[in-house]
């Protein structure tokens, strides 16, 4: 039977075990699974109970000994250091064992955390996968978080050792690593045994003796270390991601469903085969690039690209299409936020034409929704089918997309198509009963999920049944709302908690408004995520100052905005907030956040029938004009 997205949906479906099961056939495993899914302690599924591998096994030694020892394996561009570097198979597998060799040298252990706060270089990969190979569990923090939100993850995670490098470098700003890091280690209770810093030459970070090991001597000396067995449910990593208040959630991934989702994923969805040359322009910081940049294309047996730089201005909206051409990239993928800026600098696209991309055969995007425009206009100049999908950091890969391995759907541009084989997803009311097609409601995915998916937060089951499993029993709210069409099209719309999407990234606004309150001048606030052109949503601020204050306003302002970045990070680009005489709520005392975004969106609102003083909403209004928004 010739297998289309149909038949192969309906088949993951039905025998979800025989699926995932002959997926699984395609890794090297040390002992085989005893169960493909143990559904025992529902809602806790784990999937090859029994099995035991090791991931980096099957992303870097196995392609050696089966042949690809030559081939590249990473590629490392960096316009902002004007540095290139390759590393072949063989060449990583060195520096991964020998980095390997250093941690286990400094005590840490299978199961034991390694925290990652590292820039886009290749050693960063190499870190993760060091970490994979003794069966430590990483945990990666993006770079432009700051000291505070490291120190939180430091506390959750209570690394044994951290690894650092001296700096990062954002178009042709050097970002010290090492103070923030110092920072952070200052203000968390748990204390890491040892750090590991990878010196880089645009700024050299002060050691501290007895702690701090340098990365490139303790290499060279070491022992390496080979791989070890583990469970196939055993973690592989902790990624934190934005929850509804300050406190971030901790992902975790285990080692054998998460391989095989990804090698899966690799051939069905992005349709690349082993050899080719595999592009996702993200941060490794990110779940994208945990997926996408390190383990999906590595245990596929393809050439990753670590890039480290922006889609403009390093140097110019060239960028991506020169390195598509210089490395003869199959596919990429990225966030339609980079094509956004792109579109901006070069809306005619006359860069494209500097360049060969007779090899690319298909463009990517997700993190946000796609705006049909800008699907459209990269369709339009790069003649490649562009695919919208639709997944985040808790599931690992994606949830609906257009999988180009298995059948090329109709694009439907602002849908990122159907349900990807191993999910179903039903949009559900608030009694928990399916609607019809074209009806927005919550999208949820009916438990078990596929492989690769959470199998809890980290340390805290009871918050992992809270956050996603308690709203209707048997399915996982994946907190974003929107519908289906009658083709079974998804249509992602909007999220159903305070998380915004800025520039590609997930923020809590929630977050935010616990920073701004904590300035000793602020009685209380609001924050919104008002529509960006280029970022999608950037957060918006407003704040009632506490009576009797009588500083200037503009300059406590700029004390909040300093604030937010400071406890939070650049990342959240908050730059805007007004202070207002009060703000809006429902007669129970509710802030109306909904309807203030609508004001600073231009769009219309229907006045809200438990609103306790109507009047606020033209003062919010009139406040908003004055920064750039209703
Ligand atoms: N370390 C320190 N600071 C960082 C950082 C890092 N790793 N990454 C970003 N920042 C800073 C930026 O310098 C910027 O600071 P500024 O406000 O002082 O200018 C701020 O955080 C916001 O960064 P960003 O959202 O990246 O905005 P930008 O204006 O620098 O670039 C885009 C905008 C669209 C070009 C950029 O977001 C981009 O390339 N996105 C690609 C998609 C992507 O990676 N998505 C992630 C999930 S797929
Ligand atoms: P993250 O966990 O950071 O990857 O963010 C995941 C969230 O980003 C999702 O829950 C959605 O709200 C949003 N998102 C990601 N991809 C898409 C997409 N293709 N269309 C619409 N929203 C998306």
């Amino acid at each position: 039977m010739e297998m289309n997205y149909k038949n192969t949906y309906k088949l993951s479906m039905d025998d979800p075990q025989g699926f995932w099961g002959k997926a699984a056939e395609e890794l090297i495993w040390d002992k085989k699974w005893d169960q493909v899914l143990d559904d025992s302690n529902a809602p806790f599924y784990h999937w090859f109970n029994g099995g035991m591998l090791n991931t980096c096994y099957n992303a870097i030694d196995r392609h050696v000994n089966e042949g690809r020892a030559d081939q590249l394996a990473i590629i490392y561009d960096s316009p902002v250091t004007n540095t290139k570097q390759n590393f072949t198979f063989r060449e990583l597998q060195d520096e991964v064992a020998c980095l390997a060799g250093v941690l286990k040298s400094l005590g840490v252990e299978k199961g034991d955390r390694v925290l990652i706060y590292m820039p886009m270089i290749p050693q960063t990969a190499m870190g993760m996968l060091a970490c994979a190979r003794i069966g430590a569990v990483h945990s990666v923090v993006f770079g432009g978080f700051a000291a505070a939100e490291l120190a939180t993850r430091i506390d959750d995670a209570k690394p044994k050792v951290i690894l650092s490098a001296s700096c990062g470098i954002e178009i042709s700003r050097v970002i010290e690593y090492k103070p923030l890091l110092e920072e952070a280690i200052e203000l968390s209770s748990h204390k890491p045994t040892n750090t590991i810093i990878f010196q880089r030459p645009q700024a050299e970070a002060a050691m501290l003796e007895g702690r701090d090991i340098d990365w490139v001597s303790a290499c060279e000396k070491a022992e390496p270390a080979d791989c070890v067995s583990v469970a196939a449910t055993d973690p592989l990593y902790i990624l934190y991601t934005s929850g509804t208040t300050g406190i971030p959630k901790g992902v975790v991934r285990d080692n054998g469903g998460h391989a095989v989702a990804m090698l899966w994923s690799m051939r069905n969805v992005y349709n690349v085969q082993p050899g080719e040359v595999y592009w996702a322009a993200s941060d490794v910081g990110w779940v994208v690039g945990h997926s996408y940049i390190v383990y999906g294309p590595l245990l596929n047996g393809n050439t990753t690209i670590l890039y480290e730089g922006k889609p403009v201005f390093t140097p110019d909206a060239g960028a991506f299409w020169r390195v598509i051409d210089e490395y003869k990239v199959s596919v990429m993928f990225t966030a339609p936020t980079a094509f956004r800026a792109i579109k901006k600098e070069d809306p005619k696209g006359e860069y494209i034409k500097k360049y060969d991309l007779n090899n690319f055969r298909a463009l990517f995007l997700a993190g946000e929704r796609c705006d049909p425009a800008t699907l459209l206009w990269a369709e339009d100049l790069l003649h490649v089918p562009v695919i919208d999908h639709w997944w985040q950091t808790e599931t690992a890969w994606a949830i609906a997309a257009n999988c180009l391995g298995i059948e090329a759907l109709p694009i439907k541009p602002g849908s990122p198509s159907c349900a990807v084989p191993g999910y179903q997803v039903d949009v559900l009311n608030t009694d928990g009963e399916e609607i019809s097609a074209g009806e927005i409601g919550s999208i949820m995915i009916k438990l078990p999920m596929p492989p690769g998916c959470l199998p809890t937060l980290w340390n805290d089951d009871e918050r992992f049944i809270s956050s996603y499993l308690s709203t209707h029993p048997g399915y996982y709210l994946t907190g974003d709302a929107g519908y289906k069409d009658e083709d079974g099209y998804i249509w992602v719309m909007s999220r159903i908690d305070d998380i915004i999407n800025v520039a590609g990234h997930r923020l809590s606004t929630g977050a935010i408004e616990e920073v701004i309150s904590a300035h000793p001048d602020v009685a209380e606030c609001a924050v919104i995520g008002a529509a960006d052109q280029l970022k999608g949503e950037l957060p918006v601020g407003l704040s009632v100052l506490k009576s009797g204050v009588e500083r200037d306003v503009a300059e406590i302002e700029k004390e909040v905005i300093a604030l937010v970045r400071e406890k939070i990070g650049p990342v959240c680009s908050f730059k805007k907030i007004v202070t207002v005489a009060r703000l809006p709520k429902t007669r129970s005392g509710k802030i109306l956040r909904g309807t203030m975004k609508k004001i600073a969106d231009c769009e219309h609102y229907k006045m809200p029938a438990t609103i306790d003083d109507p009047n606020i909403l033209d003062e919010i209004k009139v406040a908003l004009k004055t920064i750039g928004y209703a």
